[in-house]
């Protein structure tokens, strides 16, 4: 598989991708089996009709290839070479390579009118990598100083339908009304990763020079018979039905690993995620994600260090994450033993 590497012997906490049972392999199928020609046509601009209003912000979305599309085009329409990107911190480890495509300087941390950047990228919700939300008045506060320094919040609102404990907080989008969000959806975790679909949520002048763009003109909207069977798949509720029950499931995954986490490694304060795919834990004193990640392995359990969530892998270096969202209950209890003993093993060796 493409982006996976199985491991035998390894339980591998360190993939943020779906449970495959999860994937609607047979609703997709019926989704796509009664489409006519249009389907496989050339595709409006800014998306298929039905999918744009499914997706219910009427001339401010911008159908994509995914969320990862969704980042690169808007760093295409808004920001030049050179200009500064400030990122959160820690934030999504893959959208550094992204932003670094388009010859931005990556900035992470600081305050918004220090740095004073061009665009602002974070996850607010369910965030990638530690689960955790940004506390509903620092979202008005960013957004007060984005407007101040004329820069651009690119919210990545990627895990937003996964939330297990009651509603997600409101986007940055929607309590922004826009300008100076915008905001980057994706179908990635909530149908199929494999299906390469998104959206950008942006001000009608952005989505002018998004559907004005040559590939566009050229080429037509973005993977449109994807779209259109997205279209189809949603009408009639398919996707609310579809969502609701990858909730429940990864309630159930998180809960397994929260609490055999908090059983075989009680030394630690282990953060239950209120949504998205991941838990991201401080080590005890001493104990470095470099130096336990071999001896992890070696007990058969993996995640991902810390350090990766930092531009510069300059911090970090007591943190890991994992996802709970591959492997089921029975297996991420047994991870999460593997991963005490590897941590009693360290701690015991210093
Ligand atoms: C925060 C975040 N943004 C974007 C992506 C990628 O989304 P897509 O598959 O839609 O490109 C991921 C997937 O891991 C993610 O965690």
């Amino acid at each position: 598989m493409i982006q996976f590497e199985h491991r035998p012997g390894i339980l591998d906490l360190s993939w943020g991708h779906p449970r495959p049972g999860l994937l609607p392999v047979r609703a997709w199928a019926e989704s796509g089996a009664n489409l006519d020609w249009r389907a496989l046509t050339y595709g409006s601009s800014a998306g298929p009709d039905p999918l744009l209003e499914w997706l219910g912000d009427p001339g401010r979305t911008f159908v994509t290839g995914g969320a990862s599309h969704a980042l690169a085009l808007v760093t295409q329409v808004l920001a030049r070479p050179g200009d500064v990107v400030l990122v959160d911190s820690p934030t999504y480890h893959l959208a550094f390579p992204i932003l670094a495509d388009r010859g931005l300087r990556i900035v992470q941390g600081g305050s918004v009118h220090q740095v004073r950047p061009k665009l602002i990228y974070l996850v607010p919700t369910f965030g990638n990598p530690t689960g955790a939300s940004l506390p509903e008045e620092r979202r008005a506060g960013l957004i007060e100083a984005a407007r101040e320094v004329g820069a651009t919040i690119v919210e990545d609102d990627t895990y937003r339908e996964l939330s297990y404990d009651g509603p997600a907080p409101e986007s940055l989008w929607s309590m922004a009304g826009g300008d100076p969000v915008v905001r980057l959806g994706s179908f990635a975790k909530t149908v199929a990763p494999g299906l390469r679909l998104g959206w950008i949520n942006a001000e009608p002048e952005i989505i002018a020079r998004l559907t004005g763009l040559g590939y566009v003109h050229s080429g037509g909207g973005v993977n449109h018979t994807t779209a259109v069977t997205m279209g189809a798949f949603c009408a009639g509720g398919g996707f609310e039905r579809h969502v609701a029950g990858l909730r429940a499931s990864y309630r159930t995954q998180r809960n397994a690993l929260v609490d055999a986490l908090r059983k075989h490694l009680p030394q630690l304060d282990v953060p239950s995620p209120a949504g998205g795919w991941f838990v991201w834990l401080r080590l005890p004193a001493g104990v470095t994600a470099e130096a336990l990640l071999p001896v992890a392995e070696e007990r058969g359990v993996s995640f991902v260090p810390g350090p990766r969530f930092w531009a510069d892998g300059s911090g970090g270096a007591d943190r890991i994450r994992l996802s709970f969202s591959l492997l089921s209950a029975a297996e991420l209890e047994v991870a999460a033993a593997r991963l005490g003993e590897a941590v009693a093993v360290i701690a015991h060796n210093r």
